[in-house]
Protein backbone atom coordinates (compact mmCIF):
# COMPACT_ATOMS: atom_id res chain seq x y z
CA UNK A 1 0.00 0.00 0.00
CA UNK A 2 0.83 3.38 -0.76
CA UNK A 3 1.14 6.18 2.09
CA UNK A 4 -0.83 9.17 2.07
CA UNK A 5 2.34 11.12 1.00
CA UNK A 6 3.62 8.66 -1.15
CA UNK A 7 -0.28 9.23 -3.19
CA UNK A 8 0.12 12.84 -3.17
CA UNK A 9 3.69 12.97 -4.39
CA UNK A 10 2.08 10.88 -7.41
CA UNK A 11 -0.75 13.10 -8.33
CA UNK A 12 1.23 15.85 -7.86
CA UNK A 13 3.37 14.62 -10.70
CA UNK A 14 0.20 13.87 -12.28
CA UNK A 15 -1.04 17.30 -12.43
CA UNK A 16 2.03 18.72 -13.42
CA UNK A 17 2.07 16.50 -16.46
CA UNK A 18 -1.83 17.07 -17.13
CA UNK A 19 -1.09 21.03 -17.05
CA UNK A 20 2.27 20.39 -19.30
CA UNK A 21 0.19 19.30 -22.07
CA UNK A 22 -2.18 21.47 -21.95
CA UNK A 23 -5.99 21.17 -22.47
CA UNK A 24 -6.13 16.48 -22.71
CA UNK A 25 -9.62 17.36 -24.04
CA UNK A 26 -8.23 18.60 -27.65
CA UNK A 27 -8.38 15.44 -28.89
CA UNK A 28 -11.32 13.91 -27.45
CA UNK A 29 -15.25 14.63 -28.33
CA UNK A 30 -16.41 14.90 -24.99
CA UNK A 31 -15.66 17.20 -22.52
CA UNK A 32 -15.98 16.89 -18.99
CA UNK A 33 -16.84 19.48 -15.69
CA UNK A 34 -16.47 18.58 -12.92
CA UNK A 35 -18.87 19.70 -10.08
CA UNK A 36 -17.35 19.38 -6.31
CA UNK A 37 -20.25 19.82 -3.86
CA UNK A 38 -21.29 19.06 -0.44
CA UNK A 39 -23.82 16.53 -1.41
CA UNK A 40 -24.18 15.08 2.10
CA UNK A 41 -23.39 16.43 5.75
CA UNK A 42 -24.47 20.37 7.13
CA UNK A 43 -24.24 21.98 4.01
CA UNK A 44 -25.99 19.63 1.73
CA UNK A 45 -28.46 22.27 1.14
CA UNK A 46 -25.76 24.10 -0.85
CA UNK A 47 -24.80 20.90 -2.79
CA UNK A 48 -28.88 20.37 -3.98
CA UNK A 49 -29.35 23.71 -4.77
CA UNK A 50 -26.32 24.10 -7.40
CA UNK A 51 -26.87 20.50 -8.85
CA UNK A 52 -30.32 21.05 -9.63
CA UNK A 53 -29.61 24.12 -11.19
CA UNK A 54 -26.59 22.93 -12.95
CA UNK A 55 -28.99 20.49 -14.48
CA UNK A 56 -31.62 22.39 -15.57
CA UNK A 57 -29.24 24.40 -17.24
CA UNK A 58 -28.16 21.45 -19.12
CA UNK A 59 -31.97 20.04 -19.70
CA UNK A 60 -32.23 23.89 -21.40
CA UNK A 61 -29.22 24.36 -23.39
CA UNK A 62 -28.70 20.57 -24.30
CA UNK A 63 -25.30 18.67 -24.11
CA UNK A 64 -23.10 19.51 -27.54
CA UNK A 65 -20.98 22.80 -27.12
CA UNK A 66 -18.24 24.06 -29.51
CA UNK A 67 -18.44 21.41 -31.20
CA UNK A 68 -17.76 18.77 -28.35
CA UNK A 69 -20.21 17.40 -25.77
CA UNK A 70 -20.41 17.50 -22.32
CA UNK A 71 -20.86 15.62 -19.48
CA UNK A 72 -20.97 16.78 -15.90
CA UNK A 73 -19.59 14.51 -12.94
CA UNK A 74 -20.81 14.95 -9.83
CA UNK A 75 -18.69 14.15 -6.78
CA UNK A 76 -19.66 14.59 -2.82
CA UNK A 77 -17.06 16.44 -0.78
CA UNK A 78 -19.01 16.17 2.20
CA UNK A 79 -17.96 20.03 2.59
CA UNK A 80 -14.12 18.32 3.98
CA UNK A 81 -11.63 20.42 2.13
CA UNK A 82 -9.12 17.22 2.10
CA UNK A 83 -11.81 15.54 0.57
CA UNK A 84 -12.37 18.26 -2.21
CA UNK A 85 -8.70 18.62 -2.64
CA UNK A 86 -8.51 14.74 -3.35
CA UNK A 87 -11.30 14.80 -5.78
CA UNK A 88 -10.27 17.95 -7.82
CA UNK A 89 -6.61 15.84 -8.24
CA UNK A 90 -8.15 12.96 -9.38
CA UNK A 91 -10.77 15.32 -11.56
CA UNK A 92 -8.12 16.87 -13.43
CA UNK A 93 -5.55 13.79 -13.23
CA UNK A 94 -7.67 11.08 -14.37
CA UNK A 95 -10.96 12.28 -16.19
CA UNK A 96 -9.38 15.36 -17.47
CA UNK A 97 -12.19 17.79 -16.96
CA UNK A 98 -12.21 20.49 -19.19
CA UNK A 99 -12.72 23.09 -15.65
CA UNK A 100 -13.36 22.30 -11.80
CA UNK A 101 -16.54 24.08 -10.07
CA UNK A 102 -18.82 23.79 -7.34
CA UNK A 103 -17.49 24.82 -4.54
CA UNK A 104 -19.88 25.46 -1.32
CA UNK A 105 -17.72 26.76 1.48
CA UNK A 106 -14.77 29.24 1.41
CA UNK A 107 -12.30 26.46 2.79
CA UNK A 108 -13.08 24.42 0.33
CA UNK A 109 -12.61 26.10 -2.94
CA UNK A 110 -9.27 27.41 -1.41
CA UNK A 111 -8.22 23.65 -0.94
CA UNK A 112 -8.94 23.36 -4.68
CA UNK A 113 -7.21 26.35 -6.12
CA UNK A 114 -3.51 24.66 -6.35
CA UNK A 115 -5.05 21.89 -8.17
CA UNK A 116 -6.31 24.40 -10.91
CA UNK A 117 -2.74 26.32 -10.60
CA UNK A 118 -1.12 23.32 -10.89
CA UNK A 119 -3.12 21.34 -13.47
CA UNK A 120 -3.81 24.94 -15.47
CA UNK A 121 -7.34 23.97 -15.40
CA UNK A 122 -10.08 26.48 -14.85
CA UNK A 123 -11.84 26.45 -11.67
CA UNK A 124 -15.68 27.81 -12.00
CA UNK A 125 -16.68 28.86 -7.67
CA UNK A 126 -20.39 28.75 -7.62
CA UNK A 127 -20.84 29.18 -3.91
CA UNK A 128 -18.08 30.15 -1.70
CA UNK A 129 -17.99 33.85 -0.97
CA UNK A 130 -15.12 35.35 0.66
CA UNK A 131 -13.33 37.84 -0.66
CA UNK A 132 -9.90 36.41 -1.40
CA UNK A 133 -10.64 33.37 -2.85
CA UNK A 134 -10.00 34.32 -6.18
CA UNK A 135 -6.14 35.92 -5.34
CA UNK A 136 -5.45 31.90 -4.39
CA UNK A 137 -5.44 31.01 -8.15
CA UNK A 138 -5.16 33.22 -11.61
CA UNK A 139 -7.24 30.35 -13.05
CA UNK A 140 -10.40 30.86 -10.62
CA UNK A 141 -13.30 33.13 -11.61
CA UNK A 142 -16.45 33.17 -9.55
CA UNK A 143 -20.42 33.44 -10.15
CA UNK A 144 -21.23 33.87 -6.43
CA UNK A 145 -20.65 36.83 -5.09
CA UNK A 146 -18.62 38.19 -2.36
CA UNK A 147 -19.54 39.09 1.39
CA UNK A 148 -18.16 42.21 0.97
CA UNK A 149 -19.98 43.06 -1.90
CA UNK A 150 -23.26 41.70 -0.30
CA UNK A 151 -22.38 43.71 2.95
CA UNK A 152 -21.70 47.46 2.37
CA UNK A 153 -25.88 47.40 1.21
CA UNK A 154 -26.96 47.15 4.36
CA UNK A 155 -24.32 48.99 6.45
CA UNK A 156 -25.39 52.09 4.65
CA UNK A 157 -28.61 51.37 4.51
CA UNK A 158 -28.96 50.88 8.72
CA UNK A 159 -26.88 54.09 9.21
CA UNK A 160 -29.37 55.85 7.07
CA UNK A 161 -32.71 54.65 8.65
CA UNK A 162 -31.96 55.23 12.42
CA UNK A 163 -30.03 52.16 13.66
CA UNK A 164 -27.23 53.39 15.53
CA UNK A 165 -25.94 51.05 17.81
CA UNK A 166 -25.34 47.22 16.57
CA UNK A 167 -24.27 43.79 17.68
CA UNK A 168 -22.23 42.25 14.96
CA UNK A 169 -22.55 38.38 15.18
CA UNK A 170 -20.71 36.34 12.28
CA UNK A 171 -19.57 33.04 11.51
CA UNK A 172 -15.63 32.53 12.19
CA UNK A 173 -14.13 31.84 9.17
CA UNK A 174 -13.41 33.29 6.14
CA UNK A 175 -16.59 35.26 4.57
CA UNK A 176 -17.88 35.74 8.39
CA UNK A 177 -14.64 37.87 8.90
CA UNK A 178 -15.20 39.69 5.79
CA UNK A 179 -18.02 40.30 6.84
CA UNK A 180 -17.41 41.95 10.27
CA UNK A 181 -14.71 44.02 8.87
CA UNK A 182 -17.22 45.38 5.72
CA UNK A 183 -20.05 45.84 8.20
CA UNK A 184 -18.36 47.78 11.29
CA UNK A 185 -16.02 50.10 8.11
CA UNK A 186 -19.41 51.24 6.28
CA UNK A 187 -21.82 51.76 9.42
CA UNK A 188 -19.18 53.71 11.34
CA UNK A 189 -18.53 56.11 8.45
CA UNK A 190 -22.10 56.30 8.39
CA UNK A 191 -22.10 57.65 11.54
CA UNK A 192 -23.21 54.82 13.71
CA UNK A 193 -21.48 52.62 16.50
CA UNK A 194 -21.16 48.80 16.84
CA UNK A 195 -20.90 47.66 19.93
CA UNK A 196 -19.49 44.18 20.11
CA UNK A 197 -18.71 41.62 17.39
CA UNK A 198 -19.58 38.30 18.23
CA UNK A 199 -18.43 35.62 16.34
CA UNK A 200 -19.86 31.68 16.64
CA UNK A 201 -17.88 28.41 14.93
CA UNK A 202 -18.32 27.28 11.62
CA UNK A 203 -19.87 24.19 12.24
CA UNK A 204 -22.37 23.16 15.07
CA UNK A 205 -22.86 26.71 16.67
CA UNK A 206 -24.57 27.34 19.33
CA UNK A 207 -26.45 30.71 19.55
CA UNK A 208 -28.08 30.17 22.57
CA UNK A 209 -24.76 32.46 24.32
CA UNK A 210 -24.30 34.86 21.98
CA UNK A 211 -27.96 35.40 21.56
CA UNK A 212 -27.70 36.70 25.08
CA UNK A 213 -25.60 38.82 25.11
CA UNK A 214 -26.86 40.61 22.77
CA UNK A 215 -30.54 40.57 24.91
CA UNK A 216 -28.15 41.97 27.68
CA UNK A 217 -26.26 44.81 25.23
CA UNK A 218 -29.77 46.00 24.35
CA UNK A 219 -28.64 47.36 20.31
CA UNK A 220 -31.48 48.51 18.07
CA UNK A 221 -30.38 46.00 15.63
CA UNK A 222 -28.25 42.70 15.80
CA UNK A 223 -25.83 42.41 12.12
CA UNK A 224 -25.98 38.92 11.10
CA UNK A 225 -23.91 36.76 8.48
CA UNK A 226 -24.21 32.60 8.57
CA UNK A 227 -24.04 30.52 6.18
CA UNK A 228 -26.53 29.15 3.87
CA UNK A 229 -28.11 26.43 5.75
CA UNK A 230 -27.77 27.71 9.49
CA UNK A 231 -30.94 30.30 8.92
CA UNK A 232 -33.44 28.12 10.43
CA UNK A 233 -31.69 27.39 13.49
CA UNK A 234 -31.24 30.53 13.99
CA UNK A 235 -34.42 32.31 13.45
CA UNK A 236 -35.91 29.62 15.77
CA UNK A 237 -33.47 30.54 18.81
CA UNK A 238 -33.71 34.47 18.01
CA UNK A 239 -37.63 33.89 18.68
CA UNK A 240 -37.34 31.82 21.56
CA UNK A 241 -35.16 34.27 23.29
CA UNK A 242 -37.82 36.73 22.88
CA UNK A 243 -35.18 39.06 21.00
CA UNK A 244 -37.94 40.00 18.38
CA UNK A 245 -40.34 40.90 21.31
CA UNK A 246 -37.38 42.99 23.08
CA UNK A 247 -37.34 45.33 20.15
CA UNK A 248 -33.93 44.13 18.31
CA UNK A 249 -34.23 44.46 14.93
CA UNK A 250 -32.35 41.57 12.90
CA UNK A 251 -30.11 42.55 9.65
CA UNK A 252 -27.38 41.04 7.57
CA UNK A 253 -26.86 39.36 4.21
CA UNK A 254 -29.53 37.72 2.36
CA UNK A 255 -27.27 34.06 3.40
CA UNK A 256 -29.37 34.43 6.86
CA UNK A 257 -33.06 34.37 4.94
CA UNK A 258 -32.08 32.39 2.18
CA UNK A 259 -34.96 31.49 -0.03
CA UNK A 260 -34.18 27.48 0.45
CA UNK A 261 -35.32 27.89 3.67
CA UNK A 262 -37.29 31.24 4.22
CA UNK A 263 -40.68 30.29 4.17
CA UNK A 264 -40.71 27.32 7.05
CA UNK A 265 -39.03 30.15 9.27
CA UNK A 266 -42.68 31.73 9.69
CA UNK A 267 -43.51 35.25 11.16
CA UNK A 268 -40.38 35.87 13.18
CA UNK A 269 -38.75 35.99 9.82
CA UNK A 270 -41.32 38.91 8.89
CA UNK A 271 -39.50 42.54 8.57
CA UNK A 272 -36.42 41.17 8.27
CA UNK A 273 -33.68 43.70 6.09
CA UNK A 274 -31.41 42.26 4.59
CA UNK A 275 -28.87 43.06 0.68
CA UNK A 276 -28.12 40.69 -1.08
CA UNK A 277 -28.01 39.48 -4.73
CA UNK A 278 -30.52 37.75 -5.56
CA UNK A 279 -33.73 37.08 -4.70
CA UNK A 280 -36.41 34.33 -5.97
CA UNK A 281 -38.73 37.26 -6.00
CA UNK A 282 -36.53 39.06 -8.26
CA UNK A 283 -39.20 41.13 -10.41
CA UNK A 284 -38.12 40.02 -14.23
CA UNK A 285 -38.80 37.99 -16.88
CA UNK A 286 -35.54 36.21 -17.03
CA UNK A 287 -35.95 35.60 -13.10
CA UNK A 288 -39.86 34.40 -13.65
CA UNK A 289 -38.78 31.85 -16.50
CA UNK A 290 -35.78 30.38 -14.31
CA UNK A 291 -37.85 30.41 -11.25
CA UNK A 292 -40.66 28.77 -12.93
CA UNK A 293 -38.62 25.84 -14.69
CA UNK A 294 -36.83 25.22 -11.44
CA UNK A 295 -39.22 24.73 -9.71
CA UNK A 296 -41.49 22.55 -12.72
CA UNK A 297 -37.86 19.88 -12.58
CA UNK A 298 -37.76 20.41 -8.64
CA UNK A 299 -40.81 20.59 -7.18
CA UNK A 300 -40.57 20.63 -3.67
CA UNK A 301 -37.42 23.24 -3.98
CA UNK A 302 -37.21 27.23 -4.22
CA UNK A 303 -34.00 28.65 -6.14
CA UNK A 304 -32.06 30.56 -3.58
CA UNK A 305 -28.91 32.07 -4.40
CA UNK A 306 -26.77 29.06 -4.53
CA UNK A 307 -28.64 27.65 -7.67
CA UNK A 308 -28.26 31.16 -9.36
CA UNK A 309 -24.61 30.68 -8.84
CA UNK A 310 -24.69 27.36 -10.16
CA UNK A 311 -26.45 28.14 -13.03
CA UNK A 312 -24.63 30.73 -14.16
CA UNK A 313 -21.64 29.22 -13.60
CA UNK A 314 -22.70 26.85 -16.19
CA UNK A 315 -23.30 29.26 -18.57
CA UNK A 316 -20.11 30.61 -17.94
CA UNK A 317 -18.64 27.60 -18.71
CA UNK A 318 -20.68 26.60 -21.78
CA UNK A 319 -20.30 30.14 -23.47
CA UNK A 320 -16.83 30.08 -22.74
CA UNK A 321 -16.54 26.68 -24.66
CA UNK A 322 -18.44 27.93 -27.66
CA UNK A 323 -16.12 30.61 -27.46
CA UNK A 324 -12.94 28.08 -27.02
CA UNK A 325 -14.34 25.78 -29.41
CA UNK A 326 -14.15 22.93 -27.26
CA UNK A 327 -10.55 23.71 -25.74
CA UNK A 328 -9.78 23.96 -22.06
CA UNK A 329 -7.05 25.79 -20.74
CA UNK A 330 -6.12 29.24 -21.32
CA UNK A 331 -8.51 29.68 -23.99
CA UNK A 332 -11.68 28.49 -22.15
CA UNK A 333 -10.27 31.08 -19.02
CA UNK A 334 -9.64 33.79 -21.16
CA UNK A 335 -12.65 33.26 -22.78
CA UNK A 336 -15.23 33.45 -19.35
CA UNK A 337 -13.07 36.44 -18.02
CA UNK A 338 -14.94 38.80 -20.32
CA UNK A 339 -18.69 37.61 -20.11
CA UNK A 340 -21.86 39.89 -19.53
CA UNK A 341 -25.05 39.03 -19.32
CA UNK A 342 -28.28 39.18 -18.04
CA UNK A 343 -28.75 36.37 -15.02
CA UNK A 344 -31.78 35.38 -13.17
CA UNK A 345 -30.12 38.10 -10.05
CA UNK A 346 -30.01 41.29 -12.85
CA UNK A 347 -27.72 42.23 -15.33
CA UNK A 348 -23.78 41.02 -14.24
CA UNK A 349 -20.57 40.85 -15.81
CA UNK A 350 -17.08 38.98 -14.74
CA UNK A 351 -14.46 41.65 -13.98
CA UNK A 352 -11.80 41.11 -16.19
CA UNK A 353 -8.51 42.10 -13.77
CA UNK A 354 -10.04 40.15 -10.44
CA UNK A 355 -12.42 37.21 -12.21
CA UNK A 356 -15.20 38.22 -9.46
CA UNK A 357 -18.66 38.95 -10.65
CA UNK A 358 -20.01 42.82 -10.50
CA UNK A 359 -23.41 42.87 -10.00
CA UNK A 360 -26.76 44.70 -8.43
CA UNK A 361 -26.83 44.34 -4.86
CA UNK A 362 -30.49 45.48 -3.68
CA UNK A 363 -31.86 45.66 -0.61
CA UNK A 364 -34.90 43.81 0.48
CA UNK A 365 -37.65 43.20 3.42
CA UNK A 366 -39.13 39.51 4.06
CA UNK A 367 -43.16 39.68 3.54
CA UNK A 368 -45.82 37.51 2.35
CA UNK A 369 -46.46 37.57 -1.48
CA UNK A 370 -49.29 35.12 -2.63
CA UNK A 371 -49.51 33.47 1.85
CA UNK A 372 -45.25 32.62 1.38
CA UNK A 373 -42.56 34.61 3.04
CA UNK A 374 -40.00 36.34 0.18
CA UNK A 375 -37.26 38.75 0.02
CA UNK A 376 -39.01 41.92 -1.73
CA UNK A 377 -36.81 43.91 -3.04
CA UNK A 378 -37.21 47.50 -2.68
CA UNK A 379 -33.73 49.09 -3.37
CA UNK A 380 -30.82 48.91 -6.01
CA UNK A 381 -27.22 49.55 -5.96
CA UNK A 382 -26.21 49.32 -9.26
CA UNK A 383 -22.74 47.22 -10.77
CA UNK A 384 -21.46 46.81 -7.59
CA UNK A 385 -17.84 45.37 -7.54
CA UNK A 386 -15.86 43.45 -4.69
CA UNK A 387 -14.86 46.37 -2.35
CA UNK A 388 -12.72 43.63 -0.52
CA UNK A 389 -10.27 44.09 -3.73
CA UNK A 390 -10.61 47.96 -3.73
CA UNK A 391 -9.70 48.38 -0.07
CA UNK A 392 -6.31 46.86 -0.37
C1 LIG B 1 -18.43 30.43 2.25
O1 LIG B 1 -17.99 29.50 2.96
O2 LIG B 1 -17.69 31.12 1.53
C2 LIG B 1 -19.90 30.71 2.26
C3 LIG B 1 -20.80 29.68 2.53
C4 LIG B 1 -22.16 29.95 2.59
C5 LIG B 1 -22.61 31.25 2.38
C6 LIG B 1 -21.71 32.27 2.10
C7 LIG B 1 -20.35 32.00 2.05
O3 LIG B 1 -23.93 31.50 2.46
Amino acid sequence: MMSRRQQLHLLSAALLAAGAIGSAQAQSDTVKIGLILPMTGPFASTGKQIEAAARLWMAQNGTAVGGKKVELVLKDDAGIADTTRRLAQELVVNDKVVALAGFGLTPLALAAAPVATQGKTPLVVMAAATSSITEASPWIVRTSFTLPQATVGIAEWAAKNKITKVVSLVADYGPGIDAEKFFVQRFTEHGGTVVDKLRTPMRSPDFAPVLQKVRDEKPDAVFVFLPSGQGTAFMKQFAERGLDKAGVKLIGTGDVVDDDILNEMGDVALGVVTSHHYSAAHNSTVNKAFVDAFQAANPRMRPNFMAVGGYDGMRLIYRGLEASKGAGGEALLEAMKTQRFESPRGPVSIDTATRDIVQDIYIRKVEKVGGALYNVEFETIKAVKDPGKAAK
